[in-house]
């Protein structure tokens, strides 16, 4: 039973014993109680299935008002840098914690730039994948595999320069796989960066190649690729990330970590599912568009169908994320001279939804995997690539948090507790003794 707040603790008294949990409270007024020694003192644990309402860390990089609609980056709402910054910027910010100077952000845009180049390890491995493979199991298995390649991670202990390099190197190399990992499933020839072209314009050239630049690299195709890839770069304790963080703190690489978080975002549930969309749009379209009917199988608890792009664990009103992108979408579409039948068909579902009770009363809004799967179509990136888009602005997110548990105090191993629910002590019995 929990007794009232007394100046920056509370107590609880557990059966007779009583015991001090100090209250933690952030930056922005959210209040956490410290359990880390109740165990300890009482015997107890807490229990929070699916960590719903557990804490995992303190950190600085990511604010969320799930309440609100706010996300904001080292206290830079989204909305902002989505509309002024650019991924390599927005980079920075999650890396070092702070906008750069115009010369930091050249400096790192030349370190980047340095780095994006195809891995030899990328040809020979891809020889031996089936083009069955989906994109995420190679980038996973890719970037682990890169941990080989790179002596530094020999050491346990990293320095801070070290660690520094391999983040700049990943993030330089990470367009190069991406786009190998397409050049590959369509049967094409990997194509060379070009070390002129920015960031955001090299993913596009090496994924489509020289015949179809023109066709591809609009302004309207990279700034709209750009911007999807900010509003990707974090969201705090999500799945992947708390994935990366607890593979990390047992001291294992950032290769190996990162590979962690492509698996987790990988799910229908987390990042999979803007893949997922698209696929649920086209199968509504192809049964005749009779979204009221898809809504209703949604809502059939016995149906195991989700409607994919909708609800969210800590967005309770709506996704800045997808707002932005739906602002957008439109005018890119516009601007880019397409016309994506499915983009009807979402918005039909959208309003169908906000207005179904099921989805009221459960404050389930569309969320960032939404719209953004009709962007990425209409720059022509083939839907199983989506998730791998995903990762590829997740990644600065990934390292900034990986890089913010390994300096923190106490930076011990994750290893969560559990309540045992099976047998008590049971003897074994031979095998012919038993009934
Ligand atoms: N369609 C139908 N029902 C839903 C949906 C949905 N998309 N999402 C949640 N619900 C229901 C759920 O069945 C439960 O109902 P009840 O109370 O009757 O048992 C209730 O809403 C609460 O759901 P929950 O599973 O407790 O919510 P959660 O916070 O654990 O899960 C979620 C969050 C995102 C996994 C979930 O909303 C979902 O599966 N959405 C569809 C997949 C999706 O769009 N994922 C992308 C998330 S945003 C990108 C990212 O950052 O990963």
């Amino acid at each position: 039973m929990l007794e009232e707040l007394v100046g920056e603790s509370t107590s609880v008294n557990l059966n007779g014993k009583v015991v001090e949990l100090p209250v933690v409270t952030g930056s922005e007024g959210e209040k956490g109680l410290d359990v880390s020694q109740l165990r300890k003192e009482s015997g107890y644990i807490t229990l929070d299935p699916a960590y719903g309402n557990t804490g995992a860390c303190e950190s600085s990089i990511c604010f969320i008002d799930g309440e609100k609609g706010i996300l904001r980056y080292w206290g830079i709402p989204i909305e902002q840098l989505a509309e002024k910054s650019s991924f390599i910027e927005t980079t920075y910010l999650l890396l070092y914690g702070k906008l750069p100077s115009q010369q930091e952000l050249t400096q790192l845009s030349q370190r980047i730039s340095k780095n994006l180049t195809i891995p030899d390890l990328v040809k020979k491995l891809y020889s031996n994948f089936s083009d069955e493979t989906h994109p995420m199991a190679l980038l996973s298995a890719v970037v682990s595999a890169l941990s080989g390649y790179d002596k530094k991670q020999s050491s346990l202990e990293q320095s801070e320069v070290d660690i520094d390099e391999t983040s700049i190197r990943l993030i330089g190399q990470f367009p190069a796989i991406a786009a190998a990992i397409y050049r590959k499933k369509i049967g094409k020839e990997f194509i060379e960066p070009d070390p002129k072209a920015t960031y955001t314009e090299n993913l596009v050239r090496m994924m489509f190649g020289e015949t179809d630049l023109e066709k591809q690299i609009t302004p309207e195709a990279i700034e709209a690729l750009d911007m999807l890839l900010i509003l990707h770069a974090d969201h705090e304790q999500n799945c992947s990330t708390s994935a990366v963080q607890l593979v990390g703190s047992s001291r294992t690489n950032l290769y190996a970590s990162i590979a962690a978080g492509i698996a987790a975002l990988w799910g229908p549930w987390h990042g999979g599912a803007n893949q997922d969309v698209m696929v649920m749009l086209q199968k509504i379209k192809d049964s005749g568009g009779d979204v009221q009917k898809y809504v209703e199988i949604a809502k059939d608890k016995n149906s195991k169908v989700r409607l994919s792009g909708f609800g969210h664990r800590v967005y309770k009103t709506f996704d800045p994320r997808a707002k932005v992108i739906k602002s957008v979408c439109d005018k890119v579409l516009e601007k880019m001279g397409v016309n994506n039948p499915l983009l009807e068909i979402a918005k039909e579902l959208e309003q169908t939804a906000l207005q179904d009770e099921y989805f009221i009363q459960r404050k389930l809004y569309p969320n960032v995997d939404f719209y953004s799967g009709i962007i990425y179509k209409a720059i022509g990136i083939p839907t199983d690539m989506f998730t791998v888009m995903f990762a590829m602005g997740r990644l600065p997110g990934w390292i900034a948090h990986w890089k913010e548990m390994l300096t923190s105090k106490p930076s011990r191993i994750g290893r969560p507790r559990q309540i045992y629910v099976g047998p008590t002590k049971t003897d074994y019995t031979p095998v012919d003794q038993r009934s």
